[in-house]
C-alpha cells in the first residue's frame, strides 16, 4: 500500500512540535508526508482544548474527513493532543469515523496503533507514559537538497524542553491534558539545537509550557539559566527565544543574562492573565500586580528596547467592573508591544469548573473589545516609535505577492523589505520606515 501521512495541528506551538514528531515517528517507519488531507491513507487532526472554541474546531474538522474515507475507504482517521487525552474512548462513539484516539503521552506508540487499526481496530490510547516523552523529538526534515524545511521556513526551529505543568492556575487545563512537569535531559536538548544549527536553522525558540520552570522537578532552579549559557555557546545560532514564561521564574540572573547577551531574542512572551490583585488570587497565579510590574520594568531595563508581549483573560468568574478596569489600567501603563486577549471559557476538570461563571457572553465579548481598543493603538505607536530605527532581521521567506522578503528582528516584529538574492536565514539591517498595526516595513542598509 501507499504511505502518505498528513497532519492538521491546532492549538500552541508545542503542538506544532509534536505534529513535527509525530511526521518523523512515521517517516521513519517509511511513510511520506503529503500536503493535502485528500491525499493522505492516515490523517492526524492535532487538536487544542484550551478553550472550548478550539475544541469544537477541533472535532468539527474529524467530521470534515468522512469526505476521504469516502473515496479511500481504507483511511485512517486520528484524533491526536489535548482533545484526545481529555475525552478518551468517548470520542469513538461521537465520531463513527474516527478510527484513533492518541493521548498525549502516546506519540511514540504511533506505528504500532496504525497498524492495528489498519488490522481493522477502533483503538484510544490515553495512559500515562513519562518514559518515552520525548521520543522522536530529534531535527526536523532534511529536504532532498540537504536543507532544513520547517513550516516552510528554513531560519528557525522549536525544540521542546519541559513538557506538561504542576502548576494548578484555576482555569487551565494543561495539567489535565499534559500531564505532570517533566524537563528534559540537557544534553538532549543541546545536542538537538546542534543539529538544528548544523543544519543552517539560525534561530532557536525553546518551548515548555512554563519555560522557564525547565529543572524545578529535578530540584536544579538554576537550569534554565545554564541552559540558556550552553545553548549560546552554539555560535551558530544567531537568535534565541523561548516561551511560555511565567513572571514568578524569571530569576535575576535570567534578567542579567537578557541584558548581556545580545544574541538572546530582545523579546519576551509573559502572560498576565488580570490586571486585579483579587482575581490573581482566585486564578492562583502566584503573584501580585506590583510584583508584576516590577519584573517587566526590570526586564526593560536591563534590555534596551526590550519587547514585551502577554496574555489575558476578560470575564473570568467574579471579575468585576473594577477588576476589568485594572487589566485596562494596566494595558495603559505597561504598553505591551504585543497582546492575546482571550474571553474565559469553562473548562472540565480545571479547579475553576465549579466556579460561577458572572459575566455574560455579551459582556465577555464588550470587554475583549474594549481590550483591543485600548491596546491596538498602543501597539500602532510603539511600531511606528521604530522608524528611522535600524533593526537587525533574520530572513525567513519570501511573499511573491508583493514580491518582499520578511523576517524577525530580535524584539520579534515582522520586517518587510525589499533586496536581491537573500538566503533564508541570512542576517540583514534593516532602517525601519513604516510602522503598520503588526509589522513593519524597512529598507536594507547597504555596508
Ligand atoms: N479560558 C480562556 N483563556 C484561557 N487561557 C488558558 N485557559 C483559558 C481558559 N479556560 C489563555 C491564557 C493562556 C493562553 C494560552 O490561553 O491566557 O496564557
Ligand atoms: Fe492547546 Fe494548551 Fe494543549 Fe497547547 S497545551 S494544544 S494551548 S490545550
Amino acid at each position: 500500500m501507499t504511505k502518505r501521512i498528513y497532519i492538521k495541528t491546532f492549538g500552541c506551538q508545542m503542538n506544532d512540535y509534536d505534529s513535527e514528531r509525530m511526521y518523523r515517528i512515521m517517516e521513519r517507519e517509511g511513510w511520506r508526508r503529503v500536503p493535502k488531507a485528500d491525499e493522505a491513507d492516515v490523517i492526524i487532526i492535532n487538536t487544542c482544548s484550551v478553550r472550548d472554541k478550539a475544541e469544537h474546531k477541533a472535532v468539527s474538522e474529524v467530521g470534515a474527513m468522512k469526505r476521504v474515507k469516502r473515496k479511500n475507504s481504507k483511511c485512517i482517521t486520528v484524533l491526536a493532543g489535548c482533545v484526545a487525552q481529555q475525552h478518551g474512548e468517548k470520542l469513538l462513539k461521537r465520531a463513527p469515523n474516527l478510527d484513533l484516539v492518541l493521548g498525549t503521552h502516546a506519540l511514540s506508540k504511533l506505528p504500532e496503533l496504525i497498524q492495528e487499526c489498519l488490522d481493522g481496530k477502533r483503538l484510544a490510547q490515553t495512559d500515562w507514559d513519562y518514559d518515552h516523552l520525548f521520543e522522536g523529538s530529534g531535527y526536523p526534515n532534511v529536504n532532498p537538497d540537504g536543507r532544513l524545511s520547517w513550516k516552510g521556513s528554513l531560519a528557525s526551529g522549536f525544540i521542546s524542553i519541559v513538557h506538561g505543568c504542576d502548576m494548578r492556575c484555576s482555569y487551565c487545563i494543561v495539567p489535565t491534558v499534559r500531564g505532570r512537569e517533566i524537563s528534559r535531559p540537557m544534553g538532549d536538548i543541546l545536542s538537538e539545537a546542534r543539529h538544528l544549527a548544523d543544519s543552517g536553522i539560525k534561530e532557536i525558540t525553546l518551548l515548555g509550557q512554563i519555560v522557564n520552570r525547565y529543572g524545578r522537578d529535578l530540584k536544579l532552579p538554576s537550569a534554565f539559566h545554564e541552559l540558556l549559557v550552553e545553548v549560546l555557546k552554539i555560535k551558530a545560532i544567531k537568535k534565541l527565544s523561548f516561551a511560555s514564561s511565567h513572571p514568578n521564574y524569571i530569576t535575576p540572573d535570567i534578567i542579567k543574562l537578557i541584558g548581556h547577551e545580545a544574541r538572546l531574542a530582545a523579546h519576551v512572551h509573559l502572560p498576565v492573565q488580570s490586571g486585579s490583585d483579587r482575581i490573581l488570587k482566585s486564578m492562583r497565579r502566584g503573584y501580585t500586580i506590583r510584583k508584576y510590574i516590577e519584573t517587566v520594568v526590570r526586564l526593560r531595563e536591563a534590555r534596551p528596547g526590550l519587547s514585551i508581549s502577554s496574555d489575558l483573560i476578560v470575564g473570568y468568574p467574579g471579575e468585576s467592573e473594577e477588576d476589568f478596569q485594572g487589566t485596562c489600567d494596566l494595558i495603559k501603563e505597561l504598553e505591551f508591544d504585543s497582546l492575546f486577549a482571550f474571553k474565559y471559557s469553562v473548562r472540565p476538570g480545571t479547579p475553576a469548573q465549579n466556579m460561577e461563571e458572572t459575566v455574560s457572553p455579551e459582556e465577555k465579548a464588550a470587554r475583549l473589545k474594549i481590550i483591543h481598543e485600548i491596546s491596538a493603538p498602543i501597539i500602532l505607536r510603539k511600531n511606528k516609535a521604530l522608524v528611522g530605527k535600524t533593526l537587525e532581521v533574520i530572513v525567513h521567506g519570501f511573499h511573491e505577492r508583493d514580491g518582499k522578503y520578511f523576517g524577525r528582528s530580535s524584539c520579534n516584529r515582522v520586517v518587510h523589505f525589499s533586496a536581491d538574492n537573500m538566503q533564508i536565514g541570512d542576517t540583514v539591517l534593516a532602517v525601519i520606515d513604516t510602522g503598520l498595526a503588526n509589522s513593519l516595513l524597512g529598507s536594507i542598509v547597504t555596508t
